[in-house]
């Protein structure tokens, strides 16, 4: 298995990784099905933003990872929030932590600061992920969002990539 940076030959594949979890699950906020042309257009947005979009690979697509900013404001431009996706037929052989510690490799690279997982709390397989990647719960928002017919809560969970106080040449 790789982790590399995904191609436009890797829509299809994250196109179908993303769907099943929006049908199947409630890791991703929407009942909406994505065609590939706007994951590929999410895709280019994020590339162009210079951010990384990254698939496990082994041989087929495994899983796919990105970041992007937290919020708009240029204050948080050292803060950027991750997701991370397994194909569901791979879960549970440790693909996600790999994932995840490739993003942090790149996120710290790009000199980020802090990095932000928003987890739905009825997900546990993610919480224990951040939890043993070194990320730390630091707010929990009940019944912000709605899926399914019912109320979720978001769970922030984040990790420091850098020593606290480091300088920034801002
Ligand atoms: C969440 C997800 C990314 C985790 O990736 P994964 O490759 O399946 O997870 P890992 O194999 O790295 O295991 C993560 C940890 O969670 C644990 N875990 C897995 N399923 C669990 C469950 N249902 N309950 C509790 N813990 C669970 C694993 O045992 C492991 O802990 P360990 O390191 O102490 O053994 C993956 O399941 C997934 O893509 N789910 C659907 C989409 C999603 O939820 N994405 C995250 C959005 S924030």
């Amino acid at each position: 298995m790789i982790i590399r940076p995904a191609t436009e030959q890797d829509i299809p594949a994250i196109t179908a990784i993303f769907n099943e979890a929006v049908a199947n699950s409630n890791a991703i906020w929407t009942e909406k099905q994505d065609s590939e042309a706007e994951r590929l257009a999410w895709m280019k947005a994020r590339l162009a933003l210079g951010y990384p979009v990254l698939v496990a690979e082994g041989p087929v697509v495994l899983g796919y990872g990105t970041f992007g900013d937290f919020r708009a404001f240029p204050g948080y431009r050292y803060s950027v929030e991750h997701s991370v996706y397994i194909h569901a037929d791979h879960r549970g052989r440790g693909l996600g932590r790999v994932i995840v510690d490739a993003l942090v490799a790149a996120a710290t690279a790009l000199g980020k600061h802090v990095m932000i997982a928003g987890i739905d709390g009825g997900n546990p397989a993610s919480l224990r992920l951040h939890a043993r990647a070194g990320f730390v719960e630091v707010a929990r928002m009940p019944e912000v969002g709605r899926k399914f017919g019912r109320w979720l809560d978001l769970v922030f969970m984040q990790r420091v990539l850098d020593a606290a106080g480091a300088a920034r040449p801002d």
